[in-house]
């Protein structure tokens, strides 16, 4: 799906936080919070593949713990479609919750630890198939026939260890474990980040075939701009645990407006003549999310910045193009231009 077609709403987040409390001294006094995530706003379409995109810090991994329900969010409302349009599923609890787990699975970025060493991978997903429910152990093995072909994983390996793999292989059999169990939505976790580029394409065209067979939803965390556009049909850029853009994909290198998203992607080395730009330099570090600039986080950075951005907070409203799938959280009155193409 890679249009600008309206798709049913599988999952929204509003006003989503996450904080971590920072406590010091012998009384662990609570002395602050990590603002890991800090007020996003998100949607997510029954098929559609969203890319979650953003420096190291910036909050990605925490969402897609909180989405999974792996944490639970410090405010925020989540609404789920758990059958006859979105309702909330914030609070739910005991057999709600479990049955809530099976409908979003989680993929790390290493597979190594998120499979037991001592447990042949076949096992290790048998065991998932069965928490879920599928007593039949015929079913199971099925089952794990199924996704493993999805995956290009000959079953005969199932009775291997994981250490008796690549990293490549590893990673298409942790897709293959969190697609037996049929969710609805994947939260894809820097899942080729550790992988050689050649490998990276073999598992990110696997997850696209995957998707395109079984309509499954992924949100698909990258720090990589290119991997994160291939794959996906929006692009969510976070910056301090906010969301500063979101984009079409399609359109990412030509439409960007916020100044971070601009500078992202232009420290891409790209092949295409037409997307080549002056590389962006930000100035100075990402601040610590414990004590975040008041007023937009990235003014500290932004070689745009205002009196108004040290104040107060953009929201995220429509772009300034016609593209209702896009929105950005500046305050400047006009996009700055992208920076001129780079004479070779
Ligand atoms: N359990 C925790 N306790 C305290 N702070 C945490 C915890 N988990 C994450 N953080 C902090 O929250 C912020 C966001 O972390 P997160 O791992 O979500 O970022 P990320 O975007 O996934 O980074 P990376 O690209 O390096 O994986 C960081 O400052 C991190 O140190
Ligand atoms: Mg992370």
């Amino acid at each position: 799906m890679t249009g600008t077609e309206a798709i049913a709403s599988l999952y929204r987040a509003s006003k989503l936080t996450k904080y971590f409390p920072v406590r010091r001294g012998v009384l662990r006094r609570h002395v602050g919070d990590v603002k890991a995530v800090d007020g996003v706003d998100l949607e997510i379409g029954r098929g559609e593949t969203v890319a979650v995109l953003g420096e190291s810090g910036c909050g990605k991994t925490t969402l897609g713990r909180v989405l999974a329900r792996l944490e639970r969010p410090t405010s925020g409302v989540l609404e789920y479609d758990l059958g006859q349009g979105l309702e909330d599923v914030t609070r739910t609890s005991g057999s709600d919750e479990f049955a809530f787990r099976q409908r979003v699975q989680m993929i790390f970025q290493d597979p190594y630890t998120s499979f037991n060493p001592r447990q042949r991978v076949g096992d290790a997903i048998a065991e998932l198939l069965s928490v879920h429910g599928m007593d039949s152990s015929e079913q199971r093995a099925d089952r794990i026939t199924e996704v493993c072909e999805m995956v290009n994983i000959r079953p005969e390996y199932l009775q291997r260890y994981p250490h008796e793999f690549s990293g490549g292989q590893r990673q298409r059999l942790s897709i293959a474990r969190g697609l037996s169990v049929r969710p609805e939505l994947i939260v894809a976790d820097e899942i080729v980040s550790a992988l050689d580029v050649s490998i990276q394409a073999q598992v990110v065209n696997i997850l696209r075939t995957v998707q395109g067979e079984t309509r499954v939803s992924i949100l698909f965390i990258s720090h990589d701009v290119g991997v994160a556009q291939y794959i996906s049909r929006r692009t969510m850029v976070m910056y301090l645990g906010k969301v500063v853009e979101v984009l079409n994909s399609a359109t990412l290198h030509e439409r960007a407006e916020h100044p971070y998203t601009q500078a992202l992607i232009s420290a891409v080395p790209t092949m295409d003549e037409t997307a080549r730009r002056e590389r962006i330099v930000l100035r100075g570090d990402v601040p610590s999310p414990i004590n975040k600039p008041s007023g937009c986080p990235f003014h500290t950075r932004c070689s745009y910045v205002m009196e108004v951005c040290r104040v107060e907070e953009p929201l995220l409203r429509a772009a300034r193009d016609a593209d209702h799938l896009h929105q950005v959280a500046c305050h400047l009155p006009e996009p700055p231009a992208m920076s001129p193409l780079r004479r070779q």
